[in-house]
């Protein structure tokens, strides 16, 4: 039988003031991710000193969980029939579902497992002053409206991911963001433990992983398309002990997070090979990585490595009780296997391929090791190359294909596609945002991702568990930089993954955004707010081209300028669609009333010769970098220099592309400008040359460009001509064809990014 407990809320005599600051029942109803049903109901229940809460031991995580969010320290008081009620109600189905019942006399909390439960109390937390986040309480009577909430998740992994190999963060951080990963219902939290540049978990048999491959010489400054490579000169390191990552797991536990960490294999190794130089194929002394990218240092497939990892997954097993071991597999360069004898043994002994099926008897090793235990295991998507190892789960991030294929194969898939779960890309268009690594993810692209591909059928996309964000950190070296990036698009991942996709409205998730601001505030949480930013973009008319303003929250003015001038108060408020027809430089920004909120807009539109004219295209751009479409090609509008993810962008993945220009009369060309991304480490790679043909009623004239963009990350093609008349001009633009060796991506097909055709 359960134990009641009940508790008094007593404090509330002794404690600071802070009220709450709105009276808005709407706002203060305000949830995220959204429940999958809410009714709000008239009154109010009023929670002070006279409020008990009243729960079965087997609710204890969520009871205790509330009860200290409201009421730090409280005295216990044994009290029946307590206001706030947990309730185990075998009626709710799923584990992880719940009913939020709120009436002025009562709240009752139904679930079948604590972690329903636990999710019922983080849905009322969002329903009390954001104050209680600091730990402080009201004297206040708190008020929650009255509603009536029946829960529960749409997907049943629900991650975040962070890299704490390229950099470290302290205990007390990890358990901040398993805070937040609890508050927004997220269940997993995917502990990227080792790299190239470190290794960061204590294993007691190999003790030079901690001495060594901890610990690196020196660190690459600035972005890795900076040449020359420059360092700090600082050495950079440390790990966490057995002691610690045993405080974490425990820390998660009581927060319904499953910790999986990762080891990776046979890749990203060159720091365990640094310390053992005998797990790699030549033996030779490496440094750990002191810049990123793909290394060819990999582990070598002899036994030594074996009894190596088994040793280390024994101690890594011992420490976290997930299901899953996530052993990576990804960007694993085969130049080291091609060249070493024992590997070559191996492939002619074990009658493999080559060496993509080597990598799956390695994997399918390590497999039936942690199967033996247990254990699943879970791979980044290249672990399909090669053959698939027989029970694993795909973590697909090079796109949605690698998903496709795993779940077509019976195989459990999670969605962590770079196109939307990879917030180590920018999330702004916004010259000033701090470095990252490149791409382009803002927080509406997040919203809007659905984890279930097109090409699954209703049987297939069961095999789909979920998604998760990734917190990649080459670029990210301190807490502040980490909750950056991730803050606010956790939420909005969150909700992809607990709420329906026909519920899903991005306008209503910007207004219950706004309002969760000061929760943020309160968690002292470094987000990034872009919510105050103006969105631009062309339109062509029969009338006309002209440029219109948006911007994401509600009750704010735009205004502007064409003169160059910085937007202020007594600029022009904007209410119609601005008429271009002439070179034009706008600025504008959002006000709440004389208020400006957010950074300046700027946008330079060129009006060249191809503006508001006729695009054709003979494929269509990859779904995920479809940009503003083909328009945007013709627009005016340059894309940003490093965000090639942006709209201006436009990206297809290895198709020769054809793009016709259709003049409504002859016109004369003496130039023609485009540029093309050639940002290799996301495979992105620049065409070698590219024709461009002049037509008319009398005559073709065609023209061939060779491009050497060679390291840079843009290729700028600036052609100039004697008059050449035009009806249409068609550029034809090869694809650059298969990455070749060594190069991140070796063997894939490359993608081509074009950028704005200025004609005139
Ligand atoms: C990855 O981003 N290399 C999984
Ligand atoms: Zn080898």
């Amino acid at each position: 039988m359960p134990i009641k407990k009940i508790v008094g809320l007593t404090l509330f005599i002794q404690l600071l003031f802070c009220c709450q600051k709105t009276n808005d029942v709407r706002l203060n109803s305000y949830v995220i991710p959204l429940p999958q049903s809410q009714i709000l109901n008239e009154g109010q229940f009023k929670l002070d000193g006279s409020t008990t809460i009243n729960f079965p031991d087997e609710f204890n995580i969520s009871g205790n969980f509330l009860k200290n969010f409201i009421a730090k320290g409280s005295v216990l008081k044994n009290e029946d029939n307590a206001n706030i009620e947990f309730i185990l109600d075998p009626n709710i189905k799923n584990s992880e579902g719940y009913s939020l019942e709120i009436t002025a006399n009562k709240i009752k909390i139904k679930a079948t497992s604590d972690q329903g439960a636990f999710y019922a109390v983080q849905t009322l937390r969002q329903l009390m002053p954001s104050d209680l986040e600091k730990g402080g309480a009201n004297v206040e009577p708190i008020k929650i409206p009255c509603q009536i909430i029946e829960d529960y998740p749409r997907f049943k992994y629900r991650g975040m991911h962070l890299d704490v190999g390229r950099h470290m963060y302290s205990v007390a951080f990890i358990k901040k963001y398993i805070d937040a990963l609890a508050m927004l219902k997220m269940n997993t939290f995917h502990w990227h433990l080792t790299e190239d540049q470190g290794w960061r978990i204590e294993i007691k048999t190999y003790p030079k992983l901690n001495e060594i491959a901890a610990f690196r010489n020196e660190t690459l400054i600035g972005h890795y398309s900076d040449q020359p490579h420059q360092f700090d000169g600082q050495r950079y390191g440390g790990y966490y002990s057995q002691e610690e990552v045993k405080e974490i797991v425990a820390y998660a536990l009581k927060r319904h997070v499953t910790i999986i960490p990762e080891i990776e294999m046979p890749g990203h190794s060159q720091a365990a090979i640094s310390a053992y130089p005998e797990l790699g194929c030549t033996g030779r002394q490496v440094d750990v990585a002191t810049k990123w990218g793909v290394f060819e240092h990999i582990y070598c497939s002899k036994e030594q490595t074996f009894e190596f990892l088994e040793a280390v997954l024994d101690e890594v097993i011992a420490l976290f009780p997930s299901e899953y071991i996530h052993i990576g597999g990804d960007e694993a360069p085969k130049t080291n296997w091609k060249a070493c004898s024992e590997c070559q043994k191996r492939i002619r002994s074990e009658g493999l391929k080559d060496e993509h099926e080597l990598q799956n008897y390695f994997i399918s090793r390590i497999e039936s090791y942690l199967n033996s235990k247990g254990r699943q295991i879970i791979g980044w998507d290249e672990i399909l190359e090669g053959g698939l190892a027989p029970n694993a789960t795909v973590m697909s991030w090079r796109g949605m294909n690698g998903a496709i294929e795993a779940a077509k194969k019976k195989h459990q898939v999670i969605m962590t596609p770079t196109s939307h779960c990879y917030f180590d890309y920018y999330q702004s268009d916004n010259e000033n945002e701090p470095l990252a690594i490149g791409g382009f993810l803002p927080l509406e692209k997040v919203y809007h991702f659905n984890p279930i591909p097109e090409e699954l059928n209703q049987e297939e996309s069961k095999y789909v568990l979920g998604a998760q964000g990734n917190i990649w950190t080459e670029y990210m070296p301190t807490d502040a930089k980490v909750e950056y990036m991730a803050f606010p698009r956790i939420l909005a991942m969150c909700e992809v993954l607990w709420s329906n996709e026909d519920q899903k409205n991005y306008s209503h998730f910007v207004e219950r955004l706004e309002n969760f601001h000061e929760r943020l505030e309160a968690l002292n949480i470094n987000y990034a707010n872009h919510l105050y930013e103006v969105e631009g973009h062309l339109v062509s008319t029969q009338d006309g081209v002209f440029y219109k303003l948006e911007t994401l929250t509600k009750n704010k003015d735009i205004r502007f300028s064409t003169d160059g001038t910085e937007p202020t108060f007594e600029s022009s408020l904007y209410d119609e669609q601005i008429w271009i027809d002439s070179d034009t430089d706008i600025r504008a920004a959002v006000f709440k009333k004389e208020k400006k909120l957010g950074a300046t807009f700027e946008q330079n539109i060129n009006f060249h010769k191809a503006v508001g004219q006729k695009i054709k295209l003979n494929v269509e751009p990859h779904s995920a970098y479809s940009g503003s479409g083909k328009n945007g090609l013709i627009n005016g509008i340059v894309g940003s220099d490093n965000r090639y993810g942006d709209k201006e962008w436009l990206g297809f993945w290895g198709d020769d592309l054809r793009i016709t220009i259709d003049f409504e009369d002859d016109i004369e060309v003496t130039s023609i400008k485009t540029r093309f991304h050639n940002g290799q480490g996301q495979w992105i790679y620049a065409p070698k040359e590219i024709i461009i043909e002049f037509i008319t009623e009398d005559q073709v004239i065609s023209k061939l460009i060779k491009i050497n963009a060679g390291e840079s990350i843009i290729a700028n093609i600036n052609e100039e001509f004697e008059k050449i008349r035009a009806k249409t001009i068609i550029f034809k633009i090869p694809n650059f064809g298969i990455i070749p060796e060594k190069r991140q991506g070796a063997g894939n097909k490359a993608w081509t990014f074009i950028d704005e055709i200025s004609i005139n």
